[in-house]
């Protein structure tokens, strides 16, 4: 018998054109028997960056974890959700369109899910399926890291009131600022969110209003912090028609957009001389608190950011 050579071992032919990801795939060399299962379920995912920031980090700490997007249409939640338990999977992250409708399938959720109506972590804890929202606490410690601020007595005005605004205004509802403004153009959906935490947090000044233009002016002048949290400024230049001019000198503009990076509406407060907060960081600590739920272990924030930053640059987070 012939000794087979590698020379002789036909290789497989990859149309790499054809499938463009196929050189930066994964080839799954550290994989083993023990390897732990995370992801994240979502639809569209292709462009997430949450793998990257894990992987990363699992790979910086030595963990013999595996973090892997699943695109899930909306008629296969249920079937995926089950997957956790049957498959041991420590956990997951849940985005877009299956924050609130994954609720349902869940053993429990945390306090604050039941306020804000959706959940963006799992936590498979001994089979049982525990949801969490890690998304206004990352912004709140994003505002913390990069610019020192503490909402306590603060007035902020939010932009917006969908689920995104919901999830920040519990977490900072709980740090006990002086106000809260929500301005959203659809006037009863800012109204009905108001309703839902007056009664639940005491000391804090809740209002709603419309998002028009010129009538923003009185609500902007004593405002500490405004928070877009609107979908208008992911398209390039695109921005609220908001009287920026208004807002004292001291006022931070917060845009939960990450990408584009810097959207349109910081570079008009940056232009004023207004601090700035992008959005990247809320998405980079809301992922290390994910992490910290699944592993107890704090994330090194420095290879969340770079990770994140990469998979941006090579056409990710869109
Ligand atoms: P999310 O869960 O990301 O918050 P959402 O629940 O769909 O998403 O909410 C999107 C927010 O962006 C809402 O406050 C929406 O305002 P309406 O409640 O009036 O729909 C706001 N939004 C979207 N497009 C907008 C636009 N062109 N101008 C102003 N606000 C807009």
């Amino acid at each position: 018998m012939n000794p087979v050579r590698s020379s002789h071992i036909k290789k497989p032919f990859i149309a790499r054109r054809s499938i463009p990801f196929i050189k930066k795939a994964s080839n799954g060399a550290n994989i083993t028997g023990k390897t732990k299962i995370l992801g994240i379920f979502g639809r569209p995912i292709s462009h997430t960056l949450s793998p990257a920031m894990h992987n990363a980090v699992m790979k910086a700490l030595g963990l013999d974890m595996v973090y892997l997007p699943f695109e899930v249409k909306p008629s296969n939640l249920r079937g995926a959700v089950k997957g956790i338990k049957s498959l041991g999977m420590i956990g997951v992250n849940i985005t877009t369109p299956h924050k609130e409708a994954v609720i349902k399938f869940l053993d429990s959720i945390s306090e604050d899910v039941k306020l804000i109506g959706a959940v963006n972590t799992i936590v498979n804890k001994n089979g049982q399926l525990i949801g969490h929202n890690t998304d206004g606490y990352g912004y709140i410690a994003s505002l913390k890291e990069e610019l020192g601020f503490n909402p306590k007595g603060k007035k902020m005005v939010i932009l917006g009131a969908g689920g995104a605004a919901r999830g920040i205004i519990i977490a900072l509802a709980a740090k006990k600022p002086k106000s809260i403004t929500v301005a959203n153009r659809t006037l009863s959906r800012a109204i009905s969110l108001i309703k839902t935490f007056k009664g639940k947090f005491s000391g804090i000044a809740f209002q709603a209003i419309g998002l028009d233009g010129e009538n923003l002016r009185a609500y902007f002048e004593d405002t500490n912090l405004l928070i877009n949290t609107t979908s208008v400024g992911m398209k390039k230049n695109e921005a609220l028609k908001i009287p920026l001019d208004a807002l004292p000198k001291r006022t931070i503009v917060s845009d939960i957009i990450y990408n584009p990076l810097e959207t349109a509406l910081l570079k008009k407060a940056a232009k004023l001389g207004l601090a700035t907060h992008p959005g990247l960081g809320m998405l980079i600590h809301q992922g290390a608190l994910s992490f910290k739920l699944w592993t107890g272990i704090d994330a090194p924030i420095d290879i969340m950011r770079k990770a994140a930053l990469k998979a941006l640059k090579m056409g990710g987070g869109r």
